[in-house]
């Protein structure tokens, strides 16, 4: 580890805490300038390094990641994280790993992504500062048809880590969109390569993208009037705590077989009850939605009075306004 990422170390773990530079050179076996360096070079990387008559200490407001900052609240040893400072696309650089034979339980984290991707081929907004974009590789012993499963196990670990740090009521909108307050925060991008003559997957890819704060000047375009964030601020230390809880929950739900979450991914679905519209190419229909059974399909009632399950593949849904 080089001296920049262990006096970064000393700093996250203290918690705010000031400690001298002299404490610091004396602890690493380095000099008081090679500290000094280190600090500078860590507020180069946009680390709020603040220094008082004790010494240096993180500011609480600090915003940048770091892989020792999320694992310090990982109660689990298996995650493998990476902390980039920008990349394209977090999944993408997953699906380069995996097919290198990367390791199962590798994270990426990046803090900007210039090229974030959404379900269906849309692009999905990875501001600096603002999000979390970080994606997950598994190499699960799972049939194709039942791939399904990790998403619907990725919503509710979102689920539970958003409401466990804002605490606010997070609800799941079919498939795998998190919303809180009616807006939307969270967005979940499953990839899967499959070995085609096992009918069975060789890796998948769960990407997942949570606003912690808004934008400076608030969401544009035509997330406007859709998107949301779980907090006002967005630290550091704010940004870490939910990738390592989401990771936390998605690895008790799996290692529970992902089975066993089904009950709560039902029950509190965002669109139960709501009026919306179905989009199946380009095909709109007004419709009621009623509820998710338990095979994860949308049940829903047309104006015409006809009913339908819908699966997560073949169509879109819109909230009426
Ligand atoms: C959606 O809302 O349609 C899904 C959005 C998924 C975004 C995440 S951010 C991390 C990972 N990398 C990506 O390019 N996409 C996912």
């Amino acid at each position: 580890m080089s001296i920049k990422d262990e006096v970064l170390r000393r700093l996250e773990d203290g918690d705010g805490a000031a400690i001298s530079g002299e404490a610091l050179a004396k602890e690493l076996c380095v000099s008081r300038n090679a500290v000094f360096k280190a600090v500078s070079s860590l507020r180069a990387d946009g680390y709020d390094v603040l220094s008082s008559h004790g010494g240096y200490s993180l500011s609480p407001q600090s915003v940048a990641l770091s892989t020792h900052g999320i694992k310090k609240y990982l109660s689990d040893e298996r995650f493998d994280v990476s902390v980039f400072g920008e990349v394209d696309s977090t999944n993408t650089v997953v699906k380069d790993m995996a097919e290198r034979g990367g390791r199962e339980w590798s994270v990426v984290v990046a803090e900007k992504q210039s090229a974030g991707r959404g379900r269906l081929g849309r692009t999905f907004l990875s501001p600096r500062g603002t999000g979390v974009y970080f994606s997950l590789l598994l190499r699960p012993h799972l049939p194709v048809e039942q791939t399904l499963k990790i998403t619907v196990a990725a919503a509710v670990a979102a689920r539970r880590s958003i409401e466990k740090n804002s605490g606010k009521r997070a609800e799941i909108k079919w498939v795998n969109d998190i919303y809180v307050g009616g807006r939307k925060v969270c967005g979940i991008l499953t990839e899967a390569s499959i070995d085609a003559e096992l009918s069975s997957l060789r890796y998948a890819v769960v990407g997942v993208g949570i606003n912690i704060s808004e934008p400076q000047g608030g969401f544009d375009g035509e997330i406007k009037n859709v998107a949301g964030a779980i907090s006002e601020t967005s630290t550091g230390s704010l940004r870490a705590r939910v990738i390592a809880d989401f990771l936390c929950e998605f690895a008790h739900i799996y290692d529970a077989g992902l089975e066993g979450c089904i009950d709560e991914y039902r029950s509190c679905q965002y669109l139960d009850g709501k009026d919306i519209i179905v989009l199946r190419g380009d095909e709109k229909k007004s419709a009621k939605a009623l509820f998710v059974d338990e095979n994860c399909r949308l049940f829903v009632r047309f104006d015409d009075g006809t009913e339908d399950s819908l699966g997560s593949g073949e169509v879109s849904t819109k909230i009426k306004t």
